[in-house]
């Protein structure tokens, strides 16, 4: 893990982005849990579907503020 690219995992179900990666899409790791319990890691998610890349800045330029969950 790069120190400037810190978030690469879904700390909820203790599996990184290259694990869910390999999954194959957003809906299969979903449907294992992953983006849904906090939300936190959803955006980052759909960004690694998107570009394939498993590591990003927690403040990435590219991650859109309305997925982040809302209770
Ligand atoms: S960090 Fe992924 S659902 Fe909480």
């Amino acid at each position: 893990m790069s120190s400037d690219k810190p978030v690469n995992m879904c700390a909820c179900m203790n599996k990184t982005f290259a694990q869910l990666k390999e999954l194959g899409g957003l809906k299969a790791a979903m449907a294992l849990g992953a983006g849904r319990e906090c939300c936190g890691c959803l955006p980052y998610l759909k960004l690694v579907f998107k570009t394939g890349e498993t590591e990003f800045a927690v403040e990435d330029p590219r991650i859109d503020m309305k997925d982040l969950c809302r209770d």
